[in-house]
């Protein structure tokens, strides 16, 4: 964990905002660079030793992918864009086809707005309906607000993993054993997570789990889609196209590739998954827990200074995460984002993409910090 890995960290910046997005390690935009000056191919679809190198690239990122968070498979790590596509495909593509009117998707009111408006959607389609678990009064999600949200007709629960404003860490674990003995299917939103804490996807058992690329020291415009192979088999692709079809002659004869690629039509982000490989290979060089352990010093730092401050209100004092959510008493929080940053220190204001999260804290707009190794 070198400073001088960053290039960004040559400026005089104090950035806060690794919620939004992360700086990159030299080694990332070396192993970018390198895809772009000595092997560019296409992914797939060659037979020349470049192309071959890049296959070998590609697939290898998805091999750390795979042992990053412990999947039993390799086909169930699908590349994506990012968070958000991976929910919305997630959504659409598996919950799409067979949800029925009546049916009922659990969230809460601190997802981001990736994990709800996807949901609205199949409400507004097909008349299924977006429940919301209560949140305790730290803004939590506990294991027994799920049990007492749950009805006979709860077919999901879509939660983020570590949420963007707050920064708790759900029971991820304690909420899939539960679900899964009542046949609820569990997705978990994990782009705060992945980035700061192991994951072990066979532990934690949820069936579908997403996160992205540039909120880990990768690059942006890749993320990863992980599904038990089994669903992933039956989530319809939302794109079709090149790379994803074994062969077609007519519309009724469409015959798919199998697992993962079936999944990733046209041209793939190739220098982002290779970069993300990059990036988790750097992470791991430090160690999850180690990084872990780093943030959670940083944040009681954090904390221990800003509470000496007189007329700041912080949301959440105790929450499990490096993000910490503020406000100074009477100003408004894009006010005090921009004083912050006469002095190069980096925050995001504003509602931070929850818009529903006001209903539950009460204040509309707040100051975020976001720390990171
Ligand atoms: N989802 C990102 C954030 O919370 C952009 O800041």
């Amino acid at each position: 964990m070198n400073r001088e890995d960053f290039p960004m960290l040559r400026q005089d910046i104090i950035y806060f905002d690794n919620g939004a997005t992360t700086y990159k390690p030299q080694c990332v935009i070396d192993k970018i660079t390198e895809y772009y000056s000595e092997y560019t191919a296409n992914a797939h679809r060659g037979d020349y030793t470049s192309s071959i190198k890049v296959d070998m690239e590609y697939e290898g990122a998805r091999n750390i992918v795979q042992d990053f968070i412990n999947a039993k498979n390799r086909e169930e790590i699908v590349f994506t864009s990012g968070s958000t596509q991976g929910l919305n495909m997630i959504a659409e593509g598996f919950f799409g086809n067979f949800l029925e009117a009546g049916d009922e998707i659990l969230i809460t009111k601190s997802e981001h707005a990736s994990n709800v408006l996807p949901w609205f959607r199949l409400e507004n389609k097909l008349g299924v309906k977006v429940n919301y678990i209560p949140l305790d009064d730290n803004y939590y999600v506990t294991l027994e607000n799920v049990k007492k949200s749950i009805t006979p007709r709860t077919k999901v629960i879509s939660l983020a993993h570590i949420t963007n404003v707050i920064g708790d860490l759900r029971p991820i674990k304690e909420i899939c054993k539960f679900a899964h003995e009542r046949e609820i299917f569990v997705v978990v939103d994990a782009a705060q997570s992945a980035p700061h804490i192991k994951i072990d996807v066979q532990d934690l058992d949820p069936d579908f789990l997403v996160f992205s690329g540039h909120k880990m020291l990768g690059p942006t415009g890749i993320g990863v889609l992980y599904g038990k192979k089994e669903l992933l088999e039956n989530l319809e692709p939302i794109n079709l196209g090149g790379g994803m079809n074994e062969s077609f002659d007519s519309p009724d004869k469409i015959f798919l590739k199998s697992l993962p690629t079936r999944l990733e039509a046209g041209t793939p982000n190739i220098a982002g998954a290779i970069g993300l490989g990059e990036a988790i290979k750097y992470l791991e060089s430090i160690g999850m827990d180690k990084i872990q352990e780093h943030e959670k010093e940083l944040r009681s730092y954090l904390i221990n200074k800003l509470i000496d401050i007189k007329h700041i209100d912080i949301i959440d004092i105790e929450s499990d995460a490096g993000i910490v959510a503020f406000n100074v008493l009477d100003i408004f929080s894009q006010d005090v984002a921009v004083y912050l940053d006469k002095y190069n220190i980096c925050v995001r204001a504003g509602n931070h993409c929850a818009k529903i999260l006001k209903d539950e804290v009460g204040v509309k707009n707040t100051c975020r910090v976001s720390l990171y190794i």
